[in-house]
């Protein structure tokens, strides 16, 4: 039975932690130094009134013992399921550490107070495409955004560019989280965290 072990000898202890948001800041930072392109890219799944799941790619803006921050436009696709069904899914994988996390939970946007702090450290052109951007609707062609974006550029000049109300940050506060490490023979390692009053409970589960 020696060989069954997981590929990273050190990787075993993460099913021991009994604090899960301790446990993902710390696999944020490992995903922070291994991973070049995006480590905070998760795949966002949402499911509207229609009850038809949907899901895409977002980028995690924030991280605590709160939940999952992500910026979005509020008139997507993806904003009016939210609207229709405040509960979403999320899933992280970093595929040169070989491990997944998993959240599900409710979904409340963030104050508008963070909402503009994030907003203003953007760079000007990401919010200039933010408020030029009718996310998820019909666009004739490039130009007509690029027109758009030229057009806002020239209206704002050097000024301050306010966060438009179309565009905020949403927060999921995860009432199970999940940590999945890759092990040989896909005998993996997995453990899933469920909110209780005032904590967490953890529980091995079969890979
Ligand atoms: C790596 C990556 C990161 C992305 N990050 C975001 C993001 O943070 N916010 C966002 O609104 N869209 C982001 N997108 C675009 C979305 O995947 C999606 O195309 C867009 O939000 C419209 O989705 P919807 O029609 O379901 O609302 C990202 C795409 C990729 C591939």
């Amino acid at each position: 039975m020696d060989q069954l072990r997981t590929d990273d000898p050190q990787a075993a202890d993460f099913t021991r932690s009994d604090d899960p948001v301790a446990l993902f800041a710390a696999w944020m930072k490992d995903a922070e130094a291994a991973e070049p392109e995006d480590p905070n890219a998760m795949a966002l799944a949402t499911a509207g009134a229609d009850g038809l799941p949907d899901v895409r790619m977002v980028l995690l803006k924030g991280f605590d013992a709160q939940g999952f921050v992500f910026y979005t436009n509020t008139q997507s696709t993806k904003g009016a399921e939210l609207a229709e069904n405040p509960q979403a899914a999320l899933v992280l994988h970093w595929k040169s550490l070989r491990r997944q996390v998993r959240a599900r939970g409710a979904i409340t946007p963030v104050t508008s107070e963070e909402a503009d702090a994030y907003f203003q450290s953007r760079r000007r052109e990401s919010r200039l495409g933010a408020i030029a951007s009718q996310q998820s609707r019909p666009l004739a062609d490039r130009a007509t955004l690029m027109d758009a974006v030229a057009e806002l550029s020239a209206r704002y000049g050097d000024g301050p560019i306010p966060r438009p109300a179309h565009w905020t940050g949403f927060r999921i506060t995860p009432v199970t989280l999940e940590f999945w490490q890759n092990g040989e023979f896909r005998l993996h390692d997995r453990v899933r965290f469920t909110r209780t009053d005032g904590g967490w409970s953890r529980a091995r589960l079969y890979p």
